[in-house]
């Protein structure tokens, strides 16, 4: 059997390349090569760039995956025309003078014709899908013959099993949640024996399609800015949180023993639109987010609940966009039930493709334990030197001894640092190798990032990295998460409480909570290695770690955009491999 070609054409567009025995070798993000942050479609400038390196081609290509089983390629302007156009017929159908009022501002979008061609992109049922990847996969020399589809839902479950499972004799539910793929929104498996056996899933309304709906009503974009309603819900007092939690109730319930979602009305997102208008004219978007999370947490938690008790079954995993949220995704590991949790890394659809790939391994070899080891799975800087000569009269570039020593002594002494080194991160999550880094014990450090580079909104926590054996002196890790702890920050910690004022930083600065990275040395021995350090120098066995990007833009790449966002940043020291650089 040669190499497993996986290619997501949706929301997060994306490539990889999976070895015989299943194991990732190379993943990587359109949006790194194409710079569009969010990319949507066929990863076509990811392609070239495995097939130019000759990491892929068609000899040494046994199957080529997508992961939906009616092919499509999504279109982002298609995306949010879809959303403009269904907000557009919720103001128009309003009863309220808000509704009337924006209504009438609006006139250019009210196209709602836009909603169909949405549907059909989104499954796949408009025949456009099919013969254009076709031609773009005989453009790369490709044979089409060797394409299978991978149902959506099943990637995400077949990411959480095959990918995270850490034996095949236990038995996993496997939960998967988003906005939707393949004409589903969610679904529940269980996960034994190497098999995934679907038990139920839903395809209504989901708590996804909610979340994203609010996104767009609070003015931030969706399916990209939902982490910041998140992010806002633990400002809010508690006494709100509850007056606006039932209006989200009485969209979305469960039924047979809290097993299966269902909508008691028929909604989509115009519906949907319609009652936030009519229902929060005028209302506090830090209120409505608050809501809105607080629902989101209980009626997954109870969903959660409900399968574990049916199926007797306390080992869970986890996959879909929904469970990018952390606080929820802390609450399902406190819960008294799960004995076991583990949530797939940036789980949204950019990682469909390693499900895919999982999932048509296990159907020919054997399986016995997951086979996600590592994050680490992108480009590595190269030619270095190259691109220090042709910065080399706006940048001071020197050659270190220890990179890791110098980076804790560096960020000892308060400076920001950027990082550019080995194989960078999939996902949404820098996990030390495309990360700028700092002191996390002064909270002038996180000010300082945002005004050099992030430009993060206000509200917004930066992550703590800490060593993963020194992991539970600075965070509450619940017994679920005890062996496995939280590698690719997919959850959320309460901070210890006289941790507090030690690593001020990286908490949420309202409930003291830490999207923790927990580093073990064999996983990220550098990252390791620079931690160790600096609790060497300060006693602290953690840094801050955000990812390495200037606002509004994807992660850096490449030593070449490294250097771009030195220059058009107020970074102290940007480290690529063994080069210091500053600007000159
Ligand atoms: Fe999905």
């Amino acid at each position: 059997m040669g190499l497993i070609l996986s290619i997501n054409c949706g929301i997060g567009s994306s490539v990889g390349v999976f070895a015989e025995n299943g194991v990732p070798i190379i993943c990587i993000e359109e949006e790194r090569f194409n710079r569009i942050k969010n990319s949507f479609g066929f990863p076509e400038k990811a392609l070239s760039y495995l097939i130019d390196k000759k990491i892929v081609s068609n000899e040494i290509v046994e199957k080529v995956l997508f992961t939906n089983s009616e092919n499509g390629i999504a279109s982002k302007k298609a995306f949010y025309e879809y959303y403009d156009a269904s907000f557009a017929t919720a103001l128009k159908n309003s009863k309220n003078e808000t509704g009337k009022y924006f209504n009438n501002l609006l006139t250019k979008i009210r196209d709602t014709r836009l909603y169909e061609i949405y549907c059909g992109i989104r499954y796949g049922k408009a025949g456009n899908g099919s013969e254009e990847i076709n031609k773009i996969l005989k453009n790369f020399g490709l044979d089409t013959n060797k394409v299978l589809c991978v149902e959506h839902h099943l990637c995400h479950a077949a990411s959480a099993y095959y990918g995270l499972a850490r034996n095949k004799e236990d038995k996993y539910l496997v939960f998967t949640l988003d906005g939707g793929g393949d004409g589903l929104t969610s679904t529940v498996s269980k996960g034994y024996n190497s098999k995934l056996e679907r038990q139920s899933s839903s395809d209504c309304y989901s708590i996804g399609n909610m979340y994203s709906a609010v996104t767009y009503f609070l003015g931030f974009t969706p399916h990209e800015h939902e982490y910041k309603l998140m992010g806002l819900a633990p400002y809010v007092n508690p006494k709100y949180v509850e007056k606006y939690k039932p209006f989200f109730a009485q969209f979305l319930k469960l039924k047979e023993d809290d097993t299966v979602f269902y909508n008691p009305i028929k909604l989509n997102h115009a519906k949907f639109f319609e009652c936030l208008v009519d229902q929060f004219p005028k209302d506090r978007f830090d209120n409505i987010s608050a809501g809105l999370q607080a629902f989101t947490e209980e009626i997954v938690c109870k969903w959660v609940k409900g399968n574990i008790k049916k199926y007797g079954i306390n080992k869970v995993l986890c996959g879909g966009g929904v469970f990018m949220n952390v606080k929820l995704n802390k609450l399902l590991s406190e819960l008294p039930e799960v004995e076991y949790i583990d949530v797939f890394p940036s789980c949204g659809d950019e990682s469909n493709i390693f499900g895919a790939a999982f999932y048509t391994f296990s159907t020919t070899k054997q399986w016995s334990k997951g086979l996600l080891e590592r994050y680490t799975l992108g480009t590595k800087p190269i030619d270095i030197e190259t691109s220090i000569e042709k910065y080399y009269n706006k940048i001071v570039a020197k050659k270190i001894e220890n990179a890791n020593k110098y980076i804790a002594e560096q960020l000892a002494a308060g400076k920001i640092v950027a990082r550019c080194s080995g194989a960078m991160e999939f996902g949404a999550r820098a996990l030390g190798n495309r990360s700028i880094l700092a002191d996390p014990r002064n909270l002038s450090s996180v000010n300082r990032i945002n005004q050099m580079v992030k430009k993060r909104d206000f509200w917004m926590p930066f992550a703590p990295a800490m060593l993963a054996e020194k992991a539970d002196t600075l965070i509450d890790i619940p017994d679920s998460l005890k062996q496995q702890q939280s590698p690719f920050m997919m959850f959320a910690f309460n901070a210890k409480e006289n941790k507090r004022n030690v690593i001020p930083c990286g908490l949420h600065q309202a409930d003291f909570t830490a999207r923790a990275e927990t580093v073990s040395e064999s996983k990220y021995p550098d990252m390791h290695e620079i931690i160790s350090n600096f609790d060497n120098l300060t006693g602290v066995p953690c840094i801050l770690n955000t990812s390495f990007n200037l606002h509004g833009y994807p992660i850096v790449e490449n030593a070449d955009q490294a250097i771009d966002v030195l220059l058009n940043s107020e970074i102290d020291v940007l480290i690529v491999e063994n080069y210091c650089l500053k600007r000159a």
